[in-house]
C-alpha cells in the first residue's frame, strides 16, 4: 500500500502558522497583507480557483481585493488596472488568474506586474532569479510540490525526478527549483513533453515522477517504476451525473492502477491543489514582509 500524501492536512497546518505570522505583522508593523485577485471572463475552473484563493485569504487575515471583469474587458483596461495596483500601498501582491481571454496578450500583462508584487512568480525577473537560484517569488505549484516532499521526508537529493509537462507555471519552474544546489533540491531532473520519444521508457527511470500534463489518466501503471513516488498535478473535470455539480475531478495519473505499484502518491483532489494555495499565501506574506523591510 502506498503512502497517500495529503496536501490538505499540510495546508490546514500551514494556515495556522500563517495566521499567527499575519497577526504579528499587524502588531509589529501595522501591516495587513493585501492581495489583488484579478479574473477576466467566466472560465468555470478559474472561477473556482479564485474563490478558493479568496476564501483561504479571508481565513488567515489577508485582505483580498476581488476584481472580476467580463470576458470582453480590454487589454488596455487591464494594463491600466495593473498600473494602479502596482502603485497601491495597501496591495502587496497581484494575481492575474490564467488563462486570459484570447484577445489579451498574456505575456504583456504578466510583464506589467511589479516584480516585487508578483506573488505568482511569473514575471521574467522572478523566473530569471529562480533560474539563477536567487531569492525571488517562486511559482506556487512548484513550491507546493517541494514542500510536500520535504514535509513528508521524501528526499530528492541525487534522485531522478522526471517531470511530464513543460509549462511555464509548473514543469519548467519545478525543474529549476529541484535542480538547485540547495536543501530540498539537488535532484537530477528530466523534463518530458509531447515530443518526447518513448515517454514510458523515460518515466520508468523516475524515482520521483511528476505529472503536469492537464490530460486525465495520462500516466498509467506501465509507465511507473515499482516503488517510485508519484506527484499528480492534474486537475481535470470529467462529467459525472452522480455528482450534484455534474462533474468530478481526476488527476493526470490513473490513481487506482498506479497506487498499488508505488511507495507514495498524491491524490486528486487533496494533494498538490491545496499546496498551490498554501504557497500563494506564503508569497503574499513574504511580499508584505518585504514591503515592511523597505519602509
Ligand atoms: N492558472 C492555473 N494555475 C495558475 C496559477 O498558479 N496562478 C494563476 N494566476 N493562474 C493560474
Amino acid at each position: 500500500m502506498a503512502q497517500v500524501i495529503s496536501g490538505k492536512d499540510l495546508f490546514e497546518r500551514l494556515k495556522g502558522e500563517y495566521k499567527n505570522e499575519i497577526a504579528r505583522l499587524q502588531k509589529e508593523h501595522n501591516i495587513v497583507p493585501g492581495l489583488a485577485v484579478v479574473l477576466v471572463g467566466d472560465n468555470p475552473a478559474s472561477l473556482s480557483y479564485v474563490r478558493l484563493k479568496e476564501k483561504a485569504c479571508a481565513e488567515i487575515g489577508i485582505h483580498s481585493r476581488d476584481l472580476r471583469f467580463e470576458k470582453d474587458f480590454t487589454e488596455d483596461a487591464l494594463l491600466k488596472l495593473i498600473d494602479e495596483l502596482n502603485h497601491d500601498k495597501n496591495i502587496h501582491g497581484i494575481l492575474v488568474q490564467l488563462p486570459l481571454p484570447d484577445h489579451i496578450d498574456e505575456a504583456k500583462v504578466l510583464y506589467a506586474i511589479d516584480p516585487l508584487k508578483d506573488v505568482d512568480g511569473f514575471h521574467p525577473v522572478n523566473a530569471g532569479r529562480l533560474l539563477l537560484g536567487e531569492p525571488a517569488y517562486y511559482p506556487a505549484t512548484p513550491l507546493g510540490i517541494q514542500q510536500l516532499l520535504i514535509q513528508n521526508n521524501i528526499k530528492v537529493e541525487g534522485k531522478h525526478v522526471v517531470i511530464v509537462g513543460r509549462s511555464n507555471i509548473v514543469g519548467k519552474p519545478l525543474a529549476m527549483l529541484l535542480v538547485q544546489k540547495q536543501n530540498g533540491a539537488n535532484a537530477t531532473v528530466t523534463i518530458c513533453h509531447t515530443r518526447t520519444r518513448d515517454l514510458g521508457a523515460v518515466t520508468r527511470t523516475a524515482d520521483i515522477l511528476v505529472a503536469a500534463v492537464g490530460r486525465p489518466h495520462t500516466v498509467t501503471a506501465d509507465m511507473v517504476k515499482e516503488g517510485a513516488v508519484v506527484i499528480d498535478v492534474g486537475v481535470n473535470r470529467v462529467e459525472d451525473a452522480t455528482k450534484k455539480r455534474g462533474y468530478r475531478l481526476i488527476g493526470d495519473v490513473d490513481f487506482a492502477e498506479v497506487e498499488p505499484k508505488v511507495s507514495a502518491i498524491t491524490p486528486v483532489p487533496g494533494g498538490v491543489g491545496p499546496m498551490t494555495i498554501a504557497m500563494l499565501l506564503h508569497n503574499v506574506i513574504k511580499a508584505a514582509k518585504d514591503h515592511a523591510g523597505r519602509q
